[in-house]
């Protein structure tokens, strides 16, 4: 059955989600909870078994809401993409990282549409969800799928991007109550989304094209990125001057307007924040346009985990201790409290340059008690989380999860590097 107006709101389709990760597992979840059948799809067999089995995979969403979906018979994965025929709506959610030279990797979007070209259906409105640049959905994603000669736009196909603005962890904001940004590839297109959307997202913003919609996302990320970079540049500016840093931001932070606050940290981490602003200063070079303020916000950022471990070397100094030949314990992976991703997380690169300098260093994090594949680290995967003891140098608290206590982190009496202004004053706590 062709999709159209009618059938969204009758709720007689089925969607196809495509890559079941952060993003695309939860959008799956309210889908079906709206009452949407939906097919995932992925190339991870152990996801789609554990989907088989109800039992969810990422740390912050219940296995019940996975569970009573699959009663409901609304929600089945699987990696075979010859079922993508019996879908009217197709939402592609694949990672867009860099590669080693900071450019966009559009791999997995390019093999997701490769995938799906041959078994699309005439008259399917497929929607990219994935970061990118401006323009990638009609320059990249619309020739792929068309290539077969079966749907072609503004005759059988409908294309949209929607980007995704999901944030691990946050308590207020989840999949189905973030405004969603809709651009259309014409007035048919953005119709359908804005209405396919609409059954599970509470409010959906219709744009007048793909490439605002695209820009919008990077946009938000990249203002992030610079106002992160801001605040750690503050830090380095304070630190000489014997000025609290975490005190003059919360005392700017009481204008009551034209003021958000930001704050320092080791470095930027997550999938979005340190990679997406560099899709648009690759686009941007294409019209010969520079970038300097978002690559300098990048560059500092950057830095900031060289820093910490000055900051460590300055700690272990104290103490008449070289880095070479001290045991250290990293104090959370994960990029941001409470959460078990560890993409990009400046823990990784914290580790990785303390190891290089000869220290032994270890982690600690409830919320990931092993170190599974990652691209850039793949020395560090099985390495696991090793619980808190004395038998350390120093302490380097990297992320702030609530379940870290300070009176327990104090009573080990270890130096401690305090990236977070997590803990009180004391004479083994070193502000970095
Ligand atoms: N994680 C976030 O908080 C977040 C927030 C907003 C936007 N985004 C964007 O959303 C996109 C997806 O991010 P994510 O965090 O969900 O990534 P993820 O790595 O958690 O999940 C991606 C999934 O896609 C699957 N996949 C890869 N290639 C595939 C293919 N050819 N066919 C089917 N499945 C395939 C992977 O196996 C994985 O399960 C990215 O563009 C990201 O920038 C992420």
């Amino acid at each position: 059955m062709p999709i159209s107006l009618e059938a969204i709101k009758e709720k007689k389709i089925t969607v196809g989600i495509v890559g079941l990760g952060y993003v695309g597992f939860p959008l799956s979840l309210v889908f079906a909870e709206a009452g949407v059948t939906v097919i995932g799809f992925d190339i991870d067999e152990s996801k789609i078994s554990a989907i088989a089995q109800g039992q969810s995979y990422i740390h912050h969403i219940n296995h019940g809401r996975l569970q009573r979906v699959r009663a409901a018979h609304k929600f089945s994965a699987t990696s075979d993409y010859s079922k993508i025929a019996a879908c009217q709506a197709i939402i592609i959610c694949v990672p867009t990282p860099l590669d080693h030279h900071l450019e966009p990797d559009l791999r997995f979007v390019v093999e997701t549409c490769e995938s799906i070209a041959p078994h699309l259906q005439p008259h399917t409105l497929v929607s990219l969800e994935s970061t990118t640049w401006p323009g990638t959905t009609d320059e990249v994603v619309l020739p792929i799928l068309e290539r077969e000669g079966k749907v072609k736009l503004n005759e059988n196909l409908y294309l949209c991007f929607s980007p995704e603005r999901e944030d691990p962890g946050n308590k207020s904001f989840g999949t189905s109550n973030i405004p969603k940004l809709v651009g259309g590839a014409n007035a048919q297109s953005l119709e359908l989304a804005v209405a396919l959307y609409g059954l599970a997202i509470q409010e959906v913003v219709p744009l007048t094209s793909m490439r605002v919609a695209e820009t919008a996302k990077l946009f938000e990320n990249i203002f992030r990125s610079v106002n992160i970079a801001l605040v750690n540049e503050l830090k380095l500016i304070c630190e000489p001057m014997g000025i609290d840093v975490w005190e003059v931001i919360r005392a700017s932070a009481t204008k009551p307007f034209g003021f958000m606050p930001f704050w320092p940290g080791p470095g930027l981490g997550g999938h979005c924040i340190p990679i997406d602003p560099f899709y648009l200063t690759w686009k941007a070079k294409e019209f010969g346009v520079q970038t300097r303020f978002i690559e300098l916000a990048g560059e500092i950022n950057r830095s900031m985990p060289r820093y910490v471990v000055n900051k460590v070397q300055d700690c272990l100094n104290h103490y008449e201790k070289s880095l070479k030949g001290s045991r250290i314990l990293i104090l959370g992976l994960a990029y941001k409290s409470d959460i078990d991703d560890m993409r990009e997380s400046p823990s990784l690169e914290l580790i990785k340059m303390m190891l290089e300098k000869g220290a032994t260093v270890e982690y600690h994090d409830d919320h990931i008690p092993q170190i599974g594949m990652t691209r850039e680290y793949s020395f560090l995967t099985g390495k696991k989380s090793v619980p808190l003891t004395s038998a350390y140098d120093c302490f380097v608290l990297a992320t702030k999860h609530t379940y870290f206590s300070a009176e327990n982190i104090l009573s080990f009496q270890v130096p401690v590097i305090d990236t977070r202004n997590f803990l009180p004053k004391n004479p083994l706590v070193f502000s970095a």
